[in-house]
């Protein structure tokens, strides 16, 4: 059972049952690409949804670690303007990271990540995206894993949130905030 559909739902992209079926073909890609295992870093609080259920699929050794960040991205005066707010809890020296993320959009919020992270000596970073909304990118970065490409509107659910609310949803949805 998952939280019932909010007022400004328009329409249901992906089911609980479709993203469960793309995480885990996802996660048997990761753990092909990772036999001796993976570092996954997830960014509070939308991805962490997704790195759970990610985790569960990879079926090579996993390790966990999170960091939060404010973003400014969508500021028309400071485009692209990130900030650590929560640093990661351990070293990622000499190890095989991914960076999980809910949703790649301008990309600002992601190159700024993997940059950060590179520059601390991994033995290799890769990006791995929930969502990837190719049409409003701004900054261009390799995504390694991506499970679904949606379309240029502002979505909910699995982690994604409208004013913090609707991460529970277990579906992910097109929302109109005008509606709301
Ligand atoms: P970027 O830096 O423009 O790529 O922004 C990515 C971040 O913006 C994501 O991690 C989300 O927190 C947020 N975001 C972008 N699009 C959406 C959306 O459609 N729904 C909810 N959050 C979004
Ligand atoms: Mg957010």
């Amino acid at each position: 059972m998952s939280a019932p559909l909010p007022e400004g739902i328009e329409r249901v992209l992906f089911t609980e049952e479709q993203i469960a079926r793309r995480i885990n073909e996802v996660g048997a890609e990761i753990s092909a690409r990772y036999p001796k295992g993976i570092k996954l870093i997830a960014v509070l609080k939308g991805s962490v949804f997704f790195l759970t259920a990610l985790a569960h699929a990879i079926e090579t050794p996993v390790k966990v670690d999170f960091l939060a960040i404010s973003s400014f991205s969508n500021q028309p005066k400071a485009p692209g303007l990130v900030r650590i707010q929560k640093d990661l809890d351990h070293p990622i020296e000499g190890e095989d990271v991914l960076l999980i993320e809910d949703i790649i959009d301008s990309g600002f919020t992601a190159r700024y990540l993997l940059q950060t992270l590179a520059g601390r000596g991994p033995n290799s970073i890769a990006i791995c995206t929930l969502l990837d909304r190719t049409s409003r990118r701004i900054v261009q970065l390799p995504i390694a894993f991506r499970c679904f490409e949606i379309p240029d509107h502002f979505v909910i659910g699995f982690g994604l949130d409208y004013k913090q609310l609707y991460r529970n949803l277990g579906c992910i949805a097109v929302m109109n905030p005008d509606k709301a």
